[in-house]
């Protein structure tokens, strides 16, 4: 089986990690392996290479993403750890455990990888080529697994070309994941709770903290890999601007702000107390890294409301508009 020239497959020696460190620090994806499933990783800190990510996967939504980082020691600077997280912590990682904190204000991971959320998840993970593509990028790296949306977790390098060959830039290649599942979710913000069951058993997770532990019922059984119920919608605390959202609009009311996309912008459009443009090149790529963190700073600016230019539904859009139509559904 050879690959594309687009995809390139390397066997994960010292100098195939090297190669990738390169690739994530220039905004590509590297596919790599981990104790649980093969990841598709790309630099959390950077908001286009997160969209690119989301991009290549065809996800319909922006699900919030695990951040992995090569130590606790690092994990602590990106999440807000209690005692109940940090007793987890310190029993199972490196390990197939990933815990949901709250987001330190400085924690410099894109608001895109944490689907524009005050949590975090995040993971070290127990798997030398991982941990040394971690230490040697010197940041933290997000990952879902290597799949297309919808589709089985990978196992092998093989699964992951089956899926995204031609879509992402390097696959790192170790052989099969050892542990084969994803990792097990906790939620530690407030009582523990499990929001996905994975490589770690919950007992080993009870005896830990000595009590046991609620499960999050999930509100759909999705085949594949388990992504859907988690998605951004379904969780209590998903981010919502307080200002009121108009979508689709063709002109500006006074006392609006604008969130404007592409080149032409709508009439009255100076009249906007301020206006931001996702991408004035009209590229969706560029506007899915730019949503949350402009969305954050119209809502702060104490508009009437934020009005919305049409954005266009193929590609990323699909998953923009997803988004902005949680954000302006009315709220209870
Ligand atoms: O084993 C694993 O966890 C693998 C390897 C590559 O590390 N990664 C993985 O990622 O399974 P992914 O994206 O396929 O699944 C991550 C799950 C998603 O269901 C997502 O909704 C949930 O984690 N998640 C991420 N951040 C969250 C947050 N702040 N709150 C709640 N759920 C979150
Ligand atoms: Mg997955």
């Amino acid at each position: 089986m050879t690959a594309e020239p687009s995809t390139r497959v390397m066997t994960a020696t010292a100098a195939a990690i090297t190669e990738a460190v390169r690739c994530l620090m220039a905004g590509g994806l590297v596919a790599f392996p981990t104790e649980t499933v093969y990841g598709l990783g790309a630099d959390a800190t950077n908001g286009t290479a997160v969209a690119r990510l989301y991009h290549a996967k065809g996800r319909p939504a922006f699900n919030p993403l695990i951040s992995h980082v090569p130590d606790a020691a690092t994990a602590h600077r990106l999440g807000a750890f209690d005692s109940a997280a940090t007793q987890l912590a310190e029993a199972f990682w490196p390990g197939p455990l990933t815990l949901v904190l709250p987001r330190l204000p400085s924690c410099p991971v894109a608001e895109l990888a944490t689907a524009g959320l005050d949590t975090i998840a995040l993971r070290v993970p127990n798997h030398g080529v991982a941990r040394d593509l971690l230490a040697e990028f010197g940041r933290p790296i997000v990952a879902p697994s290597a799949n297309r949306s919808g589709h089985v977790s990978p196992t092998t390098a093989p699964h992951v070309l089956a899926d995204l060959r031609g879509r992402i830039d390097l696959v790192l290649d170790d052989g099969p994941a050892p542990v084969g599942i994803e990792s097990t979710i906790v939620a530690c913000l407030g009582e523990p709770i499990i929001l996905r069951p994975g490589g770690l058993p919950r007992a080993k997770l009870e005896c830990v903290l000595g009590q046991s532990l609620a499960d999050r019922t999930p509100l759909s059984e999705e085949p594949g890999d388990g992504e859907a119920p988690l998605a951004p919608g379904q969780l209590a605390s998903h981010y919502a601007p307080s200002t009121p959202l108009r979508l689709n609009v063709r002109s500006i009311e006074a006392g609006e702000v604008l969130l404007a996309f592409g080149p032409s912008v709508p009439p009255g459009a100076e009249r906007a107390a301020r206006m931001m443009n996702l991408s004035p090149g009209g590229d969706l790529i560029e506007a899915a890294a730019n949503l949350f963190a402009y969305l954050r700073t119209l809502d702060a600016a104490g508009a009437t409301a934020i009005a919305v230019t049409r954005i266009p539904d193929d590609g990323l859009g699909d998953a923009i508009n997803d988004r902005l139509r949680r954000a302006a559904a009315p709220r209870a």
